[in-house]
């Protein structure tokens, strides 16, 4: 294992370096093609090869001319940086843009890759189900190394499933459910393992919040979590507080982590500045180390090498840019990644749902009428500001949230395209809209509050207990 104490420039990331190794290379060549003296030669080649061996030490693959690493770009960030308004980071969505987020860039800027037509129908050939809806309508729109993870599946080899959630208040969101509706549909057509951290230390960081609160909604959100019906032999959810001090396995990874990536780093993938605390700088290893399946050691029977596969929104992906840039070094392997677009705010799509405005969002805690309320009042609307107008020019779906909330919720294909061609036409009026996704939702969200009833302290205890899964490694 190759480690960072014989690098030379190990303050560098790995696109500096490449950089460096480009520049050092250009200039042997130029010494050469001037016929410079040899010791002045010499002292430029020994650099290069210095360089090189950092670089490959930094990201475990060989210097190759005109490939920079991939997973190691720093993103650009930032109202002013970019011809879009675009800013995304684990902790703000914002957009100028009513339509949301422009993921086709995003996509570009992360350098993941997009989820397209065929890599869906090989979901479905290798799998033999019909692609989960959040596929086929782009919610799940950007991936890192599937097509690995489907090779493995293929070839009857094991993998790992591994999500998470910050539990930054009691009651989550129906957003929150995104992710997890997703992965326990991947649990179910892979029939995998599936672990789920609850970041409570991260929270407790974050926020104006103590450890015991922030255990609280830990345990709150785990009903939650739960209640999606995720199968009790396959899954294993922990609260950081109380996981990282039970297993030696995963505080070691969460050391491997530390040694290996420097400040500078994390300045350059999360912008933390010199007044964070080193709580907050000391954190990403903490999101990575459930990459790797050592920290598991009593799932995976201590072994160390089962590839995961993480399914989140897009925003999470600088911790795992970092996690995917360190595992070479450590000798692990990268994570792949499902990454979903975000769930826009009940005012629009340029900002996601937020846990602190009641207004914003709606709980899986709130009544049908609470429901009924929230949506006419809030929900932001493509309809024209009168009956004649939207009769005659038609709404906008692109920027219509009702219909936006629909594509999430409403499984029916048909239904929804009739609803699609009905709005734009001006058949559809904004009231009506917003009556079918009230009659969607209420049913949802009260089936929900129903299985979340079930789940007694019993049931979260035995999902939080370290133990084997129903799989032998
Ligand atoms: N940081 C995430 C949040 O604030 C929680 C999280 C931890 C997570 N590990 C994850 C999310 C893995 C997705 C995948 O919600």
């Amino acid at each position: 294992m190759a480690d960072l104490q014989n690098c030379d420039f190990c303050s560098l990331n790995p696109l500096e370096l490449f950089e460096q190794v480009t520049a050092q290379g250009e200039k042997v060549r130029s010494l050469k093609a001037e016929k410079a003296p040899k010791d002045e030669i010499d002292t430029a080649v020994k650099l290069l090869l210095s360089l090189k061996l950092s670089y490959k030490t930094a990201t475990g693959e060989e210097y190759k001319a005109g490939s920079p690493p991939t997973d190691f770009t720093p993103v650009s960030n930032g109202p002013g940086d970019t011809e879009d308004n675009d800013f995304v980071d684990p902790w703000t969505v914002q957009t100028s843009n009513a339509k949301g987020v422009d993921y086709d860039k995003l996509i570009v800027r992360f350098g993941s890759s997009k989820i397209d037509k065929d890599l869906i129908n090989r979901i479905e050939r290798v799998t033999g189900h019909k692609p989960h809806h959040f596929l086929r309508r782009g919610i799940f729109f950007s991936h890192r190394d599937m097509n690995q993870i489907l090779d493995a599946y293929e070839n009857k080899k094991p993998f790992y499933l591994y999500t998470g959630r910050g539990p930054s208040a009691e009651a989550m969101h129906v957003g929150h459910l995104i992710p997890f509706t997703f992965t326990k549909w991947l649990q179910e057509v892979f029939n995998v393992p599936l672990v789920i951290q609850i970041t409570d230390d991260e929270k407790y960081l974050w926020k104006d919040m103590t450890l015991e609160k922030a255990y609280q909604c830990a345990i709150e959100n785990i009903k939650d979590i739960i209640a999606c019906g995720f199968d009790i032999n396959k899954t294993f959810i922990f609260s950081d507080l109380e996981y990282l001090g039970m297993s030696p396995g995963f505080y070691r990874n969460i050391v491997k982590i530390q040694k290996h990536v420097t400040f500078n780093q994390v300045k350059g993938i999360f912008g933390f500045t010199d007044s964070d605390c080193i709580g907050k700088i000391s954190f990403p290893a903490i999101q990575a180390a459930p990459s790797f399946s050592s920290s598991f050691p009593q799932i995976f029977n201590n072994k160390s090498n089962i590839p995961c596969l993480i399914p989140c929104a897009i925003d999470q992906d600088p911790y795992f840019r970092m996690t995917r840039d360190v595992a070479p070094r450590l000798g692990f392997s990268k994570p792949a990644l499902l990454h979903s677009v975000f769930f826009p705010a009940l005012q629009g799509a340029q900002t996601k749902m937020s846990s602190s405005d009641p207004n914003s969002s709606i709980f899986l805690t709130d009544t049908p009428k609470q429901i009924k309320t929230k949506i006419n009042k809030h929900a932001f609307s493509g309809g024209k500001d009168t009956v004649e107008e939207h009769r005659k020019y038609g709404g906008n779906c692109d920027v219509d949230v009702s219909y936006m909330y629909l594509t999430f919720f409403l499984e029916d294909d048909d239904k929804l395209e009739q609803i699609k061609q009905a709005y734009t036409s001006g058949a559809l009026l904004t009231g009506e809209l917003k009556k079918a996704l009230i009659e969607t939702l209420q049913p949802l969200i009260a089936a929900h509050q129903q299985r979340r009833k079930q789940i007694t302290d019993e049931i979260v205890k035995e999902f939080m207990t370290p133990r084997k899964l129903a799989f032998d490694y």
